[in-house]
Formats: structure tokens, C-alpha cells, sequence
């Protein structure tokens, strides 16, 4: 084992007002939902994506769950989702009763394969959530293709990694009826635990209200709209906590210079690694010219399993920890028994088995990331021969 200190795959750095805002709300006594600073972090994210509405929830799972519950999901109704992602695109809607359809990504963006979603969808089909994977833009214009005579099928952006990216110039997170975001640690911008969920339509933003307030017109009533409030509907208790949204707000306020890092980190790991790649048998991340990334990860796939485990391994012997991303889902024991019928996802199979991802964070230092493309170099070179 090196004696080198640790390089972590992730590090949520204090990047401006984060403790002065938190000391605020603290002192204010507003700590729960829907003070000024979630009106103020809502405010910038609104403007950012062009939402109709946006609410900070407690996670990016909290606003699929939330979205969940406003489809009205009854039994025999399915959701598509990609087999190539985190545990709750699927379990959201699996958990309102949905049965799954695990759709493959196509292997340019890793993004929802608009051929393989044409192969799937039948009358049973209620929503469809593509995910931007690293904040790439998916096909949208393909997914849209699919969906052209089927507008009673709702479109869902997870966009938890995408924020801040567009598609044809427009902002990821305003392409669908509804989108997700997250804040959690792992994230460009964090707040520890947070999400948000945009809503796009303005039809759902009354329903919208009542579901995340404990299904109450709670929201109405602070509005002065109504002059008591009751329960009205199923709902849930949504909301992130001012105090964490000061964090958040603290955070977007600094979002100019975190992307700007996060995009020079970027460039450094492409522009050092791009070269070798041919001899190494990696390949880099595709971002087409009609998208604007986010720089959120930093990607590769390599020449094959043996390989990235080989990587993974070595690096981390030498205190420098990368990682894998997605286990598929569709062949785990819950996607199986949440699926409305078995699907063959062959490209995130292949995916998942060769995708190694670099530490990346905003204040990894140049020292510290000479030394990530140096060991990454070095180990895969002893692997590959
Ligand atoms: C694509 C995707 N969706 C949803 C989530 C869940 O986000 P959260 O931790 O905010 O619930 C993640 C988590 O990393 C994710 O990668």
C-alpha cells in the first residue's frame, strides 16, 4: 500500500456563504420548508431552467417520488425506465405500483436509447424518464420521435446530473413535463441531502402544491387564497428544510466559478489522457456539438472488464480512488421483480462492466490531479501491455 496521502473520488468544498446563510436561518427560527432562503435558491434554479415551478425537496428521490404520486399510477400501468442508473428512477415509480420497463442507453452519450424505447412502448406505458447521464443531453429529439402520437405519455428528465447543461440551446430540465435535480454531495452543487423538482406544465402546479405539503393547501393558505387549510390529497412531506437551503443558496451563488473549475478539471484530464487513448484502448466521453455538458464526472471506458478492474484496483493500492457507476439494473433482483417483462439492455451490460470514473472536485488541487491522470496512465499501461 502507498504511503501517498488518499486522493477521494469526491469532496464537497465550503465554496462561499454557506455557514454565514446557515447561521442566519438558524437564528431567524425559520428552519423548515418554504422560508426566504428556498424562495431565494427556488428563485435562481426558476431562472436558470425556465420552470414554471420549482420546490426544493428533501432529495432527487423525493422529487421522483413526488412525481410519481402525480401520475396516478393504477395497476397494469408502466413506466420506462433505463436499466443504466441510480436505484430510484426506478423504485420511485415502482413504489406507486408501476411495473418497469428497463430500456437500453445507445452507446454515443449513454442516454436512452430512442430505438430500443420504440421497441417497448405499448398502451401500457404512462411516463418515460430519460436520464443526462454525466450531464450529457440525451437523444431528446429521438425520444420525442417515439413519442409524437402519444402525448398522454409523460415525459420525466432525471436530470440529477444536469443541471446547468442544454440541449439545441435549450436548458436541460425544461424538456420534459417534469424534472428532478440533486444536490446531494456528490453533485456540482450540493446542500448534503437536497433536490428539486421542476415543473414544466402549468397544470400540474396546483396538485403539484397540495402532495408536497402533506397533501394539504397548506401553500394556499400561506398565500392567503383560503382562509383555513385541511387535507386535500395523498401526499408526503417534501420540502428541504430552509436551513439546508441556505447551503444550497450559498452554493448557486458560487455557480459561475464552480462550474468554471469543474470544466478546466475537465479539459486537463481530456486533453492529458485523449493522447494515449489509442494505444491504451480507452475511449473518452462523446459530447455532440448540439449539447452543452455539465461537467459533473469524468468518465472513461476502457478495453474491457478485466481492464477496468485491473484500474480500479491499482489506482487504489496506490491511495488514489476512482470508481465504477451504475450496476444494471433490469438484471438485479428488484428490477426483475419490479419489471413488467424481462428486456435485453446488451449496451449497459457492456457499460457498466468498462466505465471507470476519475476523482473530480471542485477543489482538487493541480498537484493532485497530475498525479490521478499519472496513475491512471501507469496502471492501465501495465495492464494493457
Ligand atoms: C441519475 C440519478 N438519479 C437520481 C439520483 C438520486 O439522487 P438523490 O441522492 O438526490 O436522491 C442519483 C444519485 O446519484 C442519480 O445519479
Amino acid at each position: 500500500m502507498s504511503d501517498q496521502p488518499v486522493i477521494p473520488f469526491n469532496h464537497a468544498a465550503i465554496e462561499g456563504n454557506e455557514l454565514e446563510y446557515m447561521a442566519e436561518s438558524l437564528r431567524s427560527g425559520h428552519t423548515s420548508s418554504g422560508g426566504s432562503f428556498s424562495k431565494r435558491a427556488g428563485a435562481v434554479l426558476q431562472e436558470a431552467t425556465g420552470a414554471e415551478e420549482v420546490m426544493l425537496t428533501t432529495s432527487c428521490t423525493a422529487a421522483l417520488e413526488l412525481t410519481a404520486l402525480m401520475l396516478d399510477l393504477k395497476p397494469g400501468d408502466s413506466v420506462v425506465v433505463p436499466s443504466f442508473t441510480f436505484t430510484t428512477t426506478a423504485l420511485a415509480f415502482a413504489r406507486q405500483g408501476a411495473r418497469l420497463l428497463f430500456c437500453d442507453i445507445e452507446p454515443r452519450t449513454l442516454g436512452l436509447d430512442p430505438e430500443h424505447l420504440a421497441d417497448l412502448l405499448d398502451d401500457s406505458v404512462r411516463a418515460v424518464v430519460p436520464v443526462h447521464y454525466a450531464g450529457v443531453a440525451c437523444d431528446m429529439e429521438g425520444i420525442q420521435r417515439v413519442l409524437a402520437d402519444r402525448p398522454d405519455v409523460a415525459v420525466i428528465e432525471d436530470n440529477a446530473h444536469g443541471l446547468f447543461g442544454s440541449y439545441q440551446g435549450k436548458p436541460l430540465g425544461s424538456l420534459g413535463r417534469f424534472a428532478t435535480q440533486s444536490f446531494h454531495e456528490t453533485k456540482n452543487l450540493v446542500c448534503g441531502e437536497g433536490g428539486a423538482l421542476l415543473l414544466n406544465d402549468p397544470r400540474d402546479v396546483d396538485r403539484a402544491r397540495v402532495l408536497y405539503d402533506k397533501g394539504t393547501n397548506r401553500r394556499a393558505f400561506v398565500m392567503g387564497q383560503v382562509d383555513k387549510y385541511s387535507w386535500k390529497d395523498t401526499g408526503s412531506s417534501f420540502g428541504l428544510s430552509d436551513t439546508l437551503a441556505a447551503y444550497l443558496l450559498a452554493q448557486l451563488e458560487q455557480r459561475d466559478s464552480i462550474q468554471g473549475r469543474r470544466r478546466a478539471l475537465w479539459e486537463k484530464y481530456a486533453q492529458a489522457l485523449a493522447p494515449h487513448a489509442e494505444r491504451l484502448g480507452y475511449t473518452l466521453a462523446v459530447v455532440p456539438a448540439d449539447r452543452e455538458q455539465t461537467y459533473h464526472m469524468f468518465y472513461l471506458l476502457m478495453s474491457d472488464n478485466r481492464v477496468r478492474n485491473g484500474v480500479l484496483t491499482g489506482m487504489r493500492e496506490e491511495n488514489v480512488q476512482p470508481t465504477f457507476h451504475y450496476v444494471p439494473l433490469h438484471s438485479s433482483e428488484a428490477g426483475r421483480m419490479f419489471s413488467a417483462r424481462p428486456t435485453e439492455c446488451p449496451v449497459t451490460d457492456d457499460i457498466s462492466g468498462r466505465l471507470i470514473r476519475l476523482p473530480f472536485y471542485n477543489t482538487i488541487t493541480p498537484d493532485d490531479s497530475d498525479r490521478v491522470v499519472e496513475t491512471f496512465l501507469r496502471t492501465t499501461g501495465a495492464l494493457v501491455g
